[in-house]
């Protein structure tokens, strides 16, 4: 029988949909069901979460649920507590920053949920922080472990797409005002002016595009609140002060344009939440969250314009399949492992708090070329 190590994470915000769906359920308490996660050395590592949040009552019911024994309203408390090696945080972003800068002080390793601030300067100073206390640190940058984001960078590391001329992403769905159905999204998304689609979002499309395609270096963005009235979880009407759609074009490095339209406001005809289309000089491909497919540049049918003529042409029926080759764990959970291996390993990370910032960058970028009405550069340096 291998040996066990413990590793005590503070996990704040386990009350949340983030934090308690896919942090604590699907990544930190899988982990346990499955006895640990194996280091390869004879010894598997135990995550033992400590819950923390603002409401005994709801804490104790999770962890009552769980079989939990540690929980806690007072963050300074167990930030001070020798026995606790990380803390997590998947709070309100608002409420991000300043329990971070605790947590590096107070000597924790740190991953938490993306974006990392509220704004670049708050982001960059955490990283700066976390670099100068020799803490690891990480953001959650969950899309690149997708099953259909996997298998569309497989294509690309197979050289599949020839020169890559463009990206075009759809993330969105409507969210329902409140009034006559409940919204699925909490009310501090569309409340806090800070806390809108571009912010929300942007983040998820730097690491996206940096990762597959090359770096953004230049954006020029539309960002809008189209729907300004709400209801919020107790049906009290409120102004929405956020923006809720954001439209924007990128150019990355070495050429690519990214067209990506990001909205609350729109009504699902596609195959997925979120699609990126891509179309290279050999092939195209169109990735969602699990699936993928493709069409060669040999397979490519050659469809004519005339709009007298009955369109029969089953164009989606043209593509094929990209297949798994291998089973996916839950996109946050694998992120979870990699973190946990670099605290304990030392393996390599790149989704370092300093990662975090860009993507705080790339939206602060989208917000300002919004309101000036120009397109922002991103200098490489
Ligand atoms: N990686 C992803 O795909 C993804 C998806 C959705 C949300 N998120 C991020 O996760 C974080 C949490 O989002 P969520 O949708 O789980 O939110 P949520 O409202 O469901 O949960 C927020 C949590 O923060 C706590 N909290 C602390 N201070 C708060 C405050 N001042 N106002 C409101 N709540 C406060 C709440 O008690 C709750 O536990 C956000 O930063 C969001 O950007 C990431």
């Amino acid at each position: 029988m291998s040996a066990r190590r413990t590793l005590r994470i503070a996990m704040n915000g386990v009350t949340g949909r983030m934090g308690h769906r896919q942090h604590l359920v699907r990544s930190v308490l899988a982990l346990r069901e499955q006895g640990g996660l194996d280091l390869g050395d004879g010894t598997r590592l135990w995550p033992e979460p400590v819950l923390v949040g603002r409401s005994e009552d709801r804490l104790k019911e999770l962890a009552g649920r769980y079989g939990l024994d540690r929980w806690t309203t007072a963050l300074d408390t167990v930030l001070s507590d020798p026995s606790v090696d990380v803390y997590f945080d998947a709070q309100a972003t608002s409420a991000r920053e300043p329990a971070l800068r605790k947590a590096i002080a107070a000597g924790k390793h740190v991953y938490c949920e993306k974006p990392v601030a509220c704004d670049w300067g708050g982001a960059l100073d955490l990283a700066g922080r976390a670099a100068a206390a020799g803490v690891k640190n990480g953001v959650v940058q969950d899309k690149l472990f997708l099953p259909g984001i996997r298998k569309l960078k497989r294509l690309l590391d197979g050289g599949f797409f020839g020169r890559v001329l463009s990206v075009r992403g759809e993330f969105g769905y409507w969210v329902f005002e409140g009034d006559w159905q409940p919204a699925q999204r909490p009310s501090w998304n569309y409340r806090d002016p800070d806390a809108g689609i571009t912010a929300d979002m942007f983040p998820h499309w730097e690491y996206v595009l940096r990762e597959l395609f090359g770096p953004v270096r230049s954006v020029q963005a539309h960002v809008t609140t189209h729907i300004p009235h709400r209801w919020d979880e107790s049906g009290k009407p409120y102004r929405a002060a956020a923006d809720d759609a954001a439209y924007a074009i990128m150019e990355l490095e070495g050429g690519v344009v990214a067209q990506l339209n990001s909205s609350w406001t729109v009504r699902v005809h596609r195959d997925e939440l979120l699609e990126f289309q891509v179309d290279g000089t050999e092939g195209s491909a169109v990735a969602g969250l699990r699936r993928c497919r493709a069409q060669h540049r040999s397979a490519t049918p050659k469809p004519v314009w005339d709009p007298d003529v009955p369109a029969d042409d089953d164009f989606r029926a043209q593509w094929q399949e990209v297949p798994g080759n291998e089973a996916f764990g839950n996109a946050f959970k694998v992120q979870w492992e990699l973190f946990l291996r670099h605290v304990v390993l030392d393996e390599p990370w790149p989704y370092d708090l300093r990662a975090g910032a860009r993507g705080v960058r790339l939206a602060t970028l989208a917000r300002t070329s919004a309101r000036e009405g120009r397109r922002m550069a991103w200098s490489a340096t």
